[in-house]
């Protein structure tokens, strides 16, 4: 980058972009698409077929004020139960359409915090999913956790319940942060959730941190990353403050006057990044980091990364079941969400006896299929071969000319490699690498720019 000016330069690239981990994104969700859809769409999953699941559980045992999350505090231990109910009746439904057996080699609970669930219900989804579904023996099984609150016994139950992944929020060590996000943590906290998730063989742990929130420093997120990496985390993902109080009203709780601006929040990251990688973590995509020796990283390095709504995986089902509010399924079709709130999805899911939680989502038309896949191997690849993909589609030789063109600004700056009809993204642009991959979405000029956080 160029470090006379990097002002100037980050304000030419701070628009507002999608994190791109669907295409076409969430922004192009409307009510055109609904629950007759998604019941076609699970019809079509032929038997044998491998697909992916995803629960979500809208619930937290308190609120922290940076989070973009649709989330509650749900008191009733009945209520959280009633909840766990409703998702066992919507994967009724859905085994319904697909039928039993389908191989799972992935399977994810996020929220919120799903162990907000009393044990007992979470248990009884378990057990639903492992009667209705050949989840695999080496599956890929994780949860998010709060690692303020996981109570005691939690994890002798999810070692229990087959569970061999975690992953746990964090954002910044720093009390000052810390007291801005309303979310108080202390490293020993972190380090005692850790040890009592590992001694219970669910071995691979996952860490979130974030960079852009008030009061952050170069300094202290760069003391946060070391602090972190010393617990030998297997992965970290490192997001960017997505301010987006118009969606989030409690963000403008913070300190909003004490956010980091634009050349304030890429020198953090970069600090992160630096810290991260001399600690011997590798680079994955945009935001994420593995140990050289994780599955993640053996996938970034063979191109079999891929991209989905909980940011990068190794899954490569091409179907991807969400159960519960707000929830977003995948299918080669296009793309579905269930009702947003808990309470829209316990009355659509109460409303009938069959009938899906969808209201809403995207159908993919076969050009959308194609840029899909040029998004997913730049986001995770961070290079494609255009030539191979014109080759393998019998288009056109020039069907990418205005995108090759697009990118001359980005080629300029040194974020983009082009030779011929190859896309290489170096070192220095992955941080741009959203901006790449924008050239190629061809709805993003009917987003509402407010759907999007900043793309730096
Ligand atoms: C759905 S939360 C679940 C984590 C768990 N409930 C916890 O707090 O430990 C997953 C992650 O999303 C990230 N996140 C939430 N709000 C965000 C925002 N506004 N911008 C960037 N990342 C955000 C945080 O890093 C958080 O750990
Ligand atoms: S960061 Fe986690 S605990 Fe905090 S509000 Fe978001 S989902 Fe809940």
């Amino acid at each position: 980058m160029n470090v006379a000016d990097p002002a100037a330069l980050l304000a030419r690239y701070a628009r507002n972009l999608p994190r791109y981990t669907s295409y076409p994104t969430a922004a192009q969700f409307t009510d055109a698409v609904g629950p007759d859809d998604a019941r076609q769409w699970l019809r079509a999953v032929r038997p044998g077929d491998p697909v992916s699941l995803y629960l979500h559980v809208p619930f937290c045992d308190t609120l922290c004020r940076f989070c973009g999350c649709n989330t509650a505090v749900l008191r009733s231990a009945d209520a959280r139960a009633a909840y766990a109910a409703l998702l066992i009746e919507e994967l009724r439904r859905v085994v319904e359409l697909i039928g039993t057996g389908h191989p799972v080699s992935h399977l994810q609970w996020g929220g919120g915090t799903p162990t907000t669930l009393p044990v007992g219900t979470l248990r009884q989804v378990m057990q639903t999913i492992r009667s209705s579904f050949a989840v695999l023996p080496d599956a890929e099984t994780s949860i998010e956790i709060d690692p303020r609150h996981l109570p005691a016994h939690y994890p002798a139950v999810l070692r229990e319940l087959g569970f061999n992944r975690a992953s746990l929020g964090v954002q910044d060590i720093d009390p000052a942060v810390q007291e801005a996000c309303g979310r108080i943590q202390s490293l020993e906290q972190t380090r005692a959730c850790i040890d009592m998730l590992r001694n219970e063989g669910i071995g691979s742990i996952n860490i979130d941190l974030i960079y852009g929130l008030p009061r952050q420093t170069v300094a202290g997120v760069r003391d946060t990353a070391t602090a972190i990496a010393a617990l030998a985390p297997d992965r970290l993902a490192v997001f960017g403050y997505a301010h987006v109080p118009w969606k989030q009203k409690r963000q403008n709780l913070m300190p909003t006057g004490q956010l980091p601006d634009p050349a304030a929040r890429f020198a953090q990251r970069a600090a992160i990044h630096e810290a991260l990688c001399d600690a011997g973590y590798m680079p994955i995509g945009l935001d994420h980091y593995s140990r050289p020796d994780d599955r993640m990283a053996t996938a970034a390095q063979s191109g079999t990364l891929h991209r989905n709504f909980q940011g990068y995986t190794t899954d490569p089902a091409e179907v991807l079941i969400g159960v519960g509010a707000s929830a977003i399924s995948s299918f080669p079709q296009g793309l579905t969400q269930n009702a947003i709130s808990s309470a829209a999805y316990a009355r659509l899911i109460g409303a009938t006896r069959d009938c899906l939680p969808v209201v809403r989502g995207v159908r993919r038309t076969p050009d959308d299929r194609l840029r899909a896949a040029i998004i997913e191997r730049l986001m995770c690849d961070m290079a494609i071969d255009l030539g191979d993909v014109i080759h393998h589609h019998d288009l056109p030789r020039d069907h990418f000319r205005d995108e090759i063109r697009a990118l001359a600004h980005l080629e300029a700056d040194g974020f983009v490699a082009i030779s011929g009809q190859r896309l290489h993204i170096p070192e220095k642009g992955r941080p741009f690498l959203r901006h790449v991959a924008a050239v190629f979405d061809r709805h993003l000029d009917t987003d509402r720019p407010q759907r999007h956080a900043s793309g730096v």
